[in-house]
């Protein structure tokens, strides 16, 4: 496996492999990668003649109190990883290659990026569209594999590309959890025992609400407080920022669970803030 870490490096390394006609697959990380990153890469080289993975914690996706510093890092782990599962180069530029200074152009969804995590986030989906575009057009792939964990983060990519005409398949891929169904997560090596041991109630949360749904009920506002009920009850030491009903593509809130819905979370713990998310269907 190569590494590069130069923009115009690997600009150049693609568009030559692309000439040549190559099929070529991009999954893009912040590293620090857990199996959840791993099923992305694996699904992605199955489906391409070359893998290029990146590895970039993206400085511009992070708010001024958020955690950038405390990022988890293992980029030498990493590499060994992304070179086992097949990957034909891993992109690892530095921050000041990716954002020069003077660089003054951003790539943004309003639409998309205003309720769920935009609310306690506001620029984060203008850092991750950005950054994302870019890797795009440095990279110029076939295809590009997203986890459907972060499903606002891959609506925004999905609208982006159609909108701009970006000519890259995007592919989101299930979430891949822990034995007690918690979502990997880069970010649960902040967790204490106590709190992790609590976080499992994120998905058995979501679980529950789709057992209701199954069961008939489809009020969601009635479905909301069950859930904010069960996560007071057995998760005290996880603050809800917030659960919501929404549409699956649009990201509007429902009121009524109808043939698909997306049912999307966020707990603050003290050192980490996980997401979530199950997409529940009425319709049996
Ligand atoms: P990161 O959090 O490192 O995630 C990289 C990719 O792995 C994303 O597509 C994410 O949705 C996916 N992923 C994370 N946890 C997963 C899990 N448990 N199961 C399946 N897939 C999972 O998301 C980012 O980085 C950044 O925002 C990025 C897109 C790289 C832009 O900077």
């Amino acid at each position: 496996m190569k590494i590069i870490t130069h923009p115009d490096h690997i600009q150049s390394w693609c568009l030559e492999q692309r000439c040549s006609g190559a099929r070529l697959a991009l999954v893009p990380t912040m590293g620090f990668f857990h199996e959840g990153h791993l099923s992305l890469m694996r699904w992605a080289r199955e489906r391409a003649d070359l893998l290029v993975v990146s590895l970039f914690v993206n400085p511009t996706q992070f708010g001024p109190r958020e955690d950038l510093k405390r990022y988890p890092r293992a980029p030498e782990r990493d590499a060994e990883l992304a070179g086992e599962v097949g990957a034909d180069v891993l992109f690892m530029p530095q921050a000041e290659e990716m954002f020069p200074e003077g660089h003054a152009t951003w790539v943004e969804v309003p639409q998309l990026s205003r309720g769920l995590c935009a609310v306690n986030r506001p620029e984060h989906f203008r850092g991750v569209a950005t950054v994302v575009t870019k890797l795009f057009t440095l990279t110029m792939p076939t295809l590009a594999v997203f986890g459907e964990k972060d499903w606002q983060q891959l609506a925004v990519i999905r609208r982006i590309t159609r909108d701009l005409h970006l000519p890259v398949k995007i592919h989101g891929r299930p979430t891949v959890r822990e034995s007690d169904g918690l979502a990997m997560s880069s970010r649960n090596v902040h967790l204490s025992d106590q709190e992790r041991a609590q976080a499992a109630t994120i998905h058995r949360g979501l679980r529950h609400v789709a057992d209701l749904v199954a069961s008939g009920e489809t009020d969601s506002s009635f479905l909301l407080s069950a859930l904010g009920e069960m996560y007071a009850q057995e998760m005290p030491l996880g603050r809800v920022e917030y659960l919501a009903m929404v549409d699956p593509d649009q990201l509007y809130p429902v009121e009524e669970v109808g043939d698909s819905i997306l049912l999307a979370v966020a707990v603050r713990f003290s050192n980490a803030r996980l997401i979530d998310n199950i997409l529940i269907s009425a319709k049996k």
